[in-house]
């Protein structure tokens, strides 16, 4: 039965390729709920989950949890936290959910998420459809997966930067109580004025009064859950500097780097170029690296970091811990090489131990 079920899940990595086609002539959003509807019932017929049993097992312990392996799905794949379970058996370690607001969203206008398959990379302006972090916390309550679970939480577009940390602080109670982790996104640029939290006083500002509900909310449950930080790869070094200062100074439990990219440097002249948002992918890759490993370099040495942006196999995954992140998070390289990514960095970090 394991081996029918291993042989399931082998089919599913090799039809990738095939549906990949017929997928890439669809609407990239509309692909997207696709293969998200097909995955859960691949997940419900029981075809994924032996799949994971055959990964190599390589716990790690990080940020005081412990991952069944190092690799993470990104958040944005996985909005409205609708699919956990499903992702868990595809072989994901851990899974981060959201951007999730206080209230619900619709996001921008369609069209609104591009290929740019020449260049292995999406350009995106979703900005921050979700269903609102009430929906999600009631999903991720009733959940049953060993994999680690990250709640990623932002603003909503008509909420000011002016009263933005009311937003996170209701996020960080809601999510508080179902959360493994819970990821502060300060890093999208699809919501305008988002990165300006980013500036030195404001994520001081911002940071302070999260760590202090932290608090708060470790003494009223009795257990510590990690706040991180997700940063955008377009910072200039005295820019990472001032951030690593000020995670440095209020002890963040960890940070996300990086987020999608404004630069287009890497895909000048291809035709959808000039389409607004964040670009992701392989053209992200490198930029991504050098901000991980400024990080290291500036953080307190037991301050994790998540390292995310163009892996696309398993050699990319290892740079990015070479460069100094413990803990690795994919989502166009899903897109661009299907569910064999997952194992090809599984087996990658497994081997180099
Ligand atoms: C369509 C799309 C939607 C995304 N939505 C979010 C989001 O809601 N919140 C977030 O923190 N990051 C979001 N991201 C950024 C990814 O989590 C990731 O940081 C970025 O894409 C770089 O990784 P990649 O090159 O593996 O895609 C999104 C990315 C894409 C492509």
């Amino acid at each position: 039965m394991g081996m029918l079920f291993g042989n399931c899940m082998s089919l599913i990595a090799n039809l990738y390729p095939l549906l990949k086609p017929w997928l890439f002539r669809m609407d990239a959003e509309k692909a997207h709920e696709w293969t998200t509807r097909m995955m859960r019932v691949a997940h419900g017929l029981g075809m994924l989950t032996a799949g994971q049993e055959k990964l190599p097992q390589m716990p790690v312990e990080c940020l005081g949890l412990k991952f069944p392996n190092g690799l993470g799905l990104a958040a944005g794949m996985d909005k409205s936290a609708s699919a956990v379970e499903a992702w868990a058996a595809l072989g994901f370690g851990f899974v981060e959910v959201g951007t999730l607001t206080p209230r619900p969203q619709p996001g921008n206008p369609k069209p609104r998420l591009f290929r740019l398959p020449e260049h292995d990379a999406l350009i995106n302006r979703m900005g921050f459809n979700n269903p609102g972090i009430d929906a999600a916390v009631k999903r991720l309550a009733r959940r049953k997966t060993k994999a680690v679970v990250g709640v990623n939480i932002g603003k909503n577009f008509d909420t000011p930067n002016e009263r933005a940390v009311d937003d996170y602080l209701i996020g960080l109670r809601k999510a508080y109580p179902v959360a493994d982790y819970v990821a502060v996104n300060i890093s999208s640029p699809n919501t305008k004025g988002l990165r300006d939290l980013q500036a030195e006083d404001s994520i001081r500002a911002l940071l302070s009064a999260l760590k202090n509900e932290q608090s708060k909310l470790a003494s009223e449950y009795g257990h510590q859950k990690p706040v991180l930080v997700k940063i955008a790869p377009d910072l200039d070094g005295q820019q990472i500097e001032a951030l690593a200062r000020v995670f440095n100074e209020l002890s963040v439990d960890g940070v996300i780097a990086t987020n999608t990219t404004i630069s287009r440097e890497s895909v000048a002249g291809h035709p959808l170029q000039k389409e607004a948002g964040g670009l992701s992918g392989a053209p992200v890759r490198d930029r991504s690296t050098l901000v991980i490993q400024a990080l290291r370099m500036l953080l307190k040495e037991e301050t994790p970091i998540i390292g995310v942006g163009g892996i696309l196999c398993g050699q990319d995954a290892l740079a990015k811990r070479q460069a100094g992140a413990q803990l690795v998070q994919v989502y166009s390289g899903l897109v661009f090489r299907g569910p064999a990514l997952v194992h090809d960095v599984v087996r990658a970090i497994a081997e180099q131990g």
